[in-house]
């Protein structure tokens, strides 16, 4: 089976979709992998590597193939060039991207959304989210160290003692549990606001200390995520949190609701209470921000005070982020595409129809046979409100 691999290095995307490692084993799982010139490179892997590997070295935009990995939703052209029918992996942002989801649709693509696939003990391999928040927890910290005006670690020096940096970090799933355990590292104090109880223990595991809030329900939705809260229990948490906010060096923000713009965790009267040089991370920008003055893809000084927005931290560690995506796009691959006892030929698993029972195939198949078959962002492209950051549809040069 012909597969690609996009180079999206074009689109300001230097992260990639395969490695060398994920190029011999998908080699030898019987596909034929065709890698775009310059995949790599903005993950520092060349295309003598790839070649090496065993690749096949094409120009970007010249190879039609059965299967598509890349790692952000295709352009409208790349779903354009390739025959209807084909099966794409990425990181689609569904919600985003609708105009690219309507055109999958519509040139008849099976699209999965690595974004999609369900938190389960037998997808772990496959979660994409993890791999990628997991890194951007972990460089949201090094951001704020290296912004910060002081050291994070305890010093006794010939001058004098240096206290340890105070980090508050706001939503400990996985982007924020290391989050703490960089901080922790360097040397901070961590204290770490969250509304599931069973975080507490992960917190003081890594040696952060855990807010208590008034919980009259416990905060745990379905899947392990978070609930909405009412707006009088947000307003409770901030109260309790501005306090520790106050005080603090380093406040690193990562709370998400599933389906909901991110609560507002830190307002402009708690950034007004912080000392000039204290610095904010919000990684919720993407989804309206914890913090009421972030702003995506920008750095914004209050009163002395930096609140950096960046979008896709992930990106920033482009080579072990490729890695694990690269992993988690061979692991789902190989669940496409099992190879079952009693096949003789590698070609077998090709043949067979996938099991579109199948929990995890189920969860993360976006289109399909000419449908939308992820609810929620069929409701969202089938309403008539569009979404205020929705992307328009493709322009005039973009239509075949
Ligand atoms: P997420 O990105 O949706 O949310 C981040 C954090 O924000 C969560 O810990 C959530 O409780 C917290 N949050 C929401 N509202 C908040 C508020 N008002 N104040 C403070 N914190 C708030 O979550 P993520 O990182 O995607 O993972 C959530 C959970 O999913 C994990 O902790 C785990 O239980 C589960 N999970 C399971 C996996 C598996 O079994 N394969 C893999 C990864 C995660």
């Amino acid at each position: 089976m012909d597969l690609l691999v996009l180079n999206q290095s074009g689109a300001g995307e230097p992260r990639v979709a395969a490695t060398p490692e994920t190029i011999k084993r998908l080699i030898k799982e019987g596909f034929t992998p065709h890698v775009e010139r310059g995949a790599g490179i903005g993950a520092n892997i060349t295309d003598d590597a790839f070649r090496e590997a065993g690749a096949n070295l094409i120009a970007p935009g010249s190879k039609r193939a059965e299967v598509i990995l890349s790692v952000v939703a295709p352009s409208a052209s790349q779903i354009q060039q390739q025959q209807t029918g084909a099966t794409w992996i990425a990181l689609m942002a569904p919600h985003r991207n609708t105009a690219t989801v309507k055109l999958l649709r519509d040139q008849n693509m099976s699209a999965f959304a690595m974004e999609l696939v369900p938190r389960i003990s037998r997808a772990q391999n496959m979660d994409a989210l993890s791999s990628q928040a997991s890194i951007a927890g972990y460089r949201a910290v090094l951001l704020a160290a290296q912004q910060l005006d002081k050291y994070f670690p305890l010093l006794m020096t010939a001058a004098g003692t240096v206290q340890p940096a105070r980090v508050v970090i706001m939503g400990a799933g996985v982007a924020g549990l290391q989050a703490i355990a960089t901080a922790k590292r360097l040397g901070a104090v961590v204290e770490v606001s969250d509304i599931r109880p069973e975080v507490e223990e992960q917190v003081k595991s890594l040696g952060g200390r855990f807010i208590e809030l008034p919980m009259q329900e416990s905060g745990s939705g379905q899947g392990g995520y978070a609930k909405q809260m009412t707006p009088e229990f947000l307003a409770k948490q901030r109260e309790i949190v501005a306090r520790h906010v106050a005080s603090a060096d380093v406040v690193i923000t990562t709370a998400l609701v599933p389906g909901r713009p991110a609560p507002k965790l830190v307002s402009r009267d708690m950034v007004e209470s912080m000392r000039p040089g204290a610095v904010i991370v919000d990684l919720a920008v993407e989804q309206g921000g914890n913090c009421e003055l972030s702003k995506a893809d920008e750095t914004v000084i209050h009163n002395g005070v930096r609140i950096l927005g960046e979008g896709n931290l992930p990106a920033q560690l482009p080579a072990d982020a490729s890695m694990l995506y690269a992993r988690n796009l061979l692991n789902l691959l190989l669940h496409l595409y099992p190879k079952e006892k009693g096949d003789t030929e590698l070609n077998a698993r090709f043949a067979r129809p996938w099991d579109l029972e199948d929990e995890i195939i189920s969860g993360c198949l976006l289109t399909h046979g000419g449908s939308i078959r992820h609810a929620p962002t069929a409701e969202v492209i089938n309403s008539i409100v569009r979404l205020p950051n929705e992307v328009t549809e493709p322009t005039k040069e973009q239509q075949p």
